[in-house]
């Protein structure tokens, strides 16, 4: 037994080593392309990101600042989660022309409905300006100064540096400043609708499914590029055609088993996998419990009411589905880091970079980085907790606390700007509020207030308590403000708003629910923010100079790439099962047939469409079967992801498409903090499925047409 270890340690080990990271597609050449290529790859690095010819790159948009998306056919057509355009596919929506319940398909292009507001950004090229941003910064004595000194120079060269005239330059930065990119970039912003299946097929399983494997979710959805006559980007006009890409994904049929290579390209929004591990310690045992036991009693709460009252669910179902998303995430990341063990590593971690500083003589510069994190972690501590029950209390969670926080900031903007611009702010915030009530019930916010405002008065660092929240009783204190504030409904916030600056803040400053607002936010402004914001520049000043010396220190064959900042990147690795507890082994491939096991009919999680059940009775599969003659729905492997890569493509080894990046699996979500390719998992929906349901279930063979499929060679 011993042995085997011994072996598996040997032999998997170093294998398994050449998976993770989110790396730049135009710093391939030499590490990246030499481990893809072992690990089976067919194409090359250039054939991924090249300057001078199309590649693999060109086809793959940044979607609306927020997903990833990719080209699928010579016409523009663009894939992404239905998650992703689920905002756009709900303001089409209407009771006649419902397309979240029941789909939406456009048969010709004719059909396609534009979006407002929608934009996808393609990186025509990157370059590294490190030294262009960080001139003249190395001289200045304090970090604030170093900071404005950067931004100006980011400012002036964004502006001056070449481009075209329809293009963008946009720089960001890497390695928390040890390297500056620039990325010049193509936005087009007539982006149409064309296809999303019912939210019973791409939403299915819904909130209970949400990070979890074996998965069964459809989540898709198809827009189109319009560009002007020359290929451009426009606004929206009907003159517009369909976008020619440099390149389009090929989607391949041949089907997946696991260990074959796959690869994502995407855009990342936020890791942080080199925070020291006195900030993982606070993340595993203060910060996350305090957050998720917030939003544990807000979504108790919440679905209590859901449950019996079916217009209090569509009410709250798009919010109770953002909340519970990173509720349930840091739930698993919490568990996968303390599982993992991930502090001992960091802290091991940090005792040889100890030494090689030692090693190498390097004390005076890098020596006490370690002390100091150390200290200015502890004294954070209260500070950051403090921040995140206010966050998490107040801002967020609790609709009458936020809406009072937004007022409080309307009488911030009085106060600094004066009564013009709190008229323009409170004219703009009348109209928000009008969003925001719709979808407002005071019966459910008065329990949400009662649990999270004791949770606040008894959890959260006694020394920002306000007297007001000293020694209270909940449920008296949440009859009290739900019986007497205004903030109970649009019309009486409506008659707190009106009339002239002076007279709105002295009826504000008389209501008992803003009164309690101010009295919390108050505290937080003066005593928290400020000193949160000052010992957190420090760390970002440290976690610089920790990451530089990470990066000189390391060996040269060492596996280091930048954490995730919602730019380009590529993550590799195979396809790969895992197991998530004790006896328990996942297989990598799910199927229809696991659909129809999970078919609750009626039920608002796990309902189907009649047609999806149909054919999956028929077996009518076309030609989107897999060998077996099953229908293949999802798959995972060992790409390393976060949020941000969602809608992204997932490649085989000839870059083909193969799949539809979505999710991640549950015990692996610590990979935004700690990455370990024996249980961090991205979850795919199989490109068949997304075609089967296009084809088959849709019948948009329009679709299908346009895009260049390979087919599995016959024996
Ligand atoms: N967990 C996925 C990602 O972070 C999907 C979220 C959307 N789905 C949902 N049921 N809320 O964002
Ligand atoms: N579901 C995430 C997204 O929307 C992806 C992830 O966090 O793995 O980007």
């Amino acid at each position: 037994m011993k042995f085997l270890r011994l072996l598996l340690i040997l032999f998997v080990a170093p294998l398994f080593a050449q998976q993770g990271g989110m790396w730049v597609p135009s710093l391939l050449k030499g590490m990246n392309e030499a481990e893809m290529k072992n690990l089976g790859m067919k194409i090359t690095a250039e054939d991924i990101y090249s300057v001078n010819k199309s590649s693999l790159k060109d086809a793959v948009p940044h979607f609306d600042g927020g997903c990833t998306a990719e080209v699928i056919s010579p016409k523009g057509l663009i894939l992404t989660n239905h998650h992703c355009g689920y905002d756009n596919i709900q303001s089409h929506s209407t009771v006649e022309h419902d397309y979240l319940t029941n789909g939406f398909w456009a048969y010709k292009m004719e059909e396609e409905l534009p979006n407002k507001d929608l934009f996808v950004t393609f990186i025509v090229r990157i370059e590294d300006v490190t030294s262009k941003v960080t001139e003249g910064v190395a001289s200045l004595a304090t970090e604030a100064e170093k900071q404005k000194k950067i931004q100006e120079n980011i400012a002036t060269l964004n502006k001056t540096l070449p481009k075209e005239s329809w293009q963008e330059n946009q720089i960001k930065t890497f390695f928390d400043g040890n390297q500056y990119l620039l990325f010049v970039t193509e936005t087009f912003r007539d982006v149409r609708l064309v296809g999303a299946p019912p939210s019973s097929i791409g939403k299915f399983g819904s909130d209970t499914d949400n990070w979890v494997w074996p998965r069964h979710t459809g989540d898709f959805s198809l827009f189109r590029i319009y560009a002007d006559k020359n290929n451009r980007p426009a606004e929206y006009s009907k003159d517009n055609v369909p976008y020619t890409p440099k390149h389009f994904f090929p989607i391949s049929l041949k089907g997946i088993q696991e260990n074959d290579f796959t690869m994502v390209m995407g855009y990342p929004g936020r890791t942080q996998e080199y925070l020291p591990s006195f900030a993982v310690e606070q993340i595993v045992n203060e910060l996350n419990p305090a957050k998720i036991e917030v939003r544990d009693a807000a979504l108790k709460v919440q679905d209590g009411f859901m449950r019996k009252d079916n217009a209090i669910k569509i009410q709250y179902a798009s919010k109770y589905a953002s909340v519970a998303n990173y509720w349930k995430k840091w739930i698993g990341e919490t568990k996968g880091l303390k599982k993992s063990d991930a502090l001992s590593i960091k802290q091991k971690f940090e005792k040889d970079l100890q030494t090689k500083i030692e090693k190498a003589g390097k004390q005076a510069e890098y020596g006490n980085i370690l002390n100091e994190f150390k200290t200015n972690y502890a004294n954070i501590r209260e500070y950051a907790l403090a921040r995140d029950y206010f966050t998490e209390v107040v801002q967020r969670n609790t609709e009458i606390l936020s809406f009072g926080f937004r007022l409080y900031q309307l009488e911030q903007v009085y106060n600094s700007k004066g009564e013009q611009a709190f008229n323009d702010r409170k004219n703009n915030a009348i109209t928000t509020f009008e969003g925001l009530y719709k979808d407002f019930n005071a019966n459910v916010d008065e329990k949400v207030f009662e649990q999270l405002i004791n949770i606040y008065a008894t959890k959260s660092p006694k020394q920002f308590l306000p007297s007001t929240l000293q020694n209270i009783n909940a449920t008296q204190l949440a009859s009290d403000i739900f019986k007497n504030s205004k903030l109970t409904s649009y019309n009486g916030l409506k008659e707190l708003l009106n009339g002239d600056a002076k007279s709105v803040i002295e009826k504000l400053n008389q209501d008992k629910g803003y009164a309690l607002v101010k009295s919390i936010s108050d505290v937080y402004i003066k005593n928290v923010f400020p000193r949160f914001e000052e010992m957190n520049l420090k760390n970002i000043a440290l976690q610089r100079t920790y990451m530089k010396a990470i990066l000189e220190l390391s060996p040269k064959s060492a596996r280091i790439f930048p954490d995730a900042n919602s730019t380009l990147r590529i993550t590799y690795g195979k396809v790969k099962g895992y197991k998530p507890a004790d006896a328990v082994t996942y297989t990598p491939i799910t199927y229809l047939d696991g659909v129809i096991e999970k078919y609750i009919p009626g039920d608002y999680e796990f309902d189907l469409p009649k047609k999806l059940v149909d054919l999956y009775n028929t077996k009518d599969y076309g030609r989107y079967a897999d060998k077996n003659g099953k229908m293949p729905v999802a798959f995972i492997a060992t790409n390393h992801t976060t949020g941000g890569n969602s809608g992204s493509p997932a490649l085989d080894a000839n870059g083909n498409l193969i799949g539809l990046n979505f999710d991640r699996v549950w015990e692996g979500t610590m990979s935004d903090i700690y990455y370990s390719p024996e249980i961090c998992r991205n979850i795919m929906v199989d490109a068949r499925y997304i075609l089967f349901i296009v084809d088959k279930f849709a019948g948009a063979k329009n679709l299908v047409e346009e895009m260049k499929l390979i087919l599995p060679s016959k024996k």
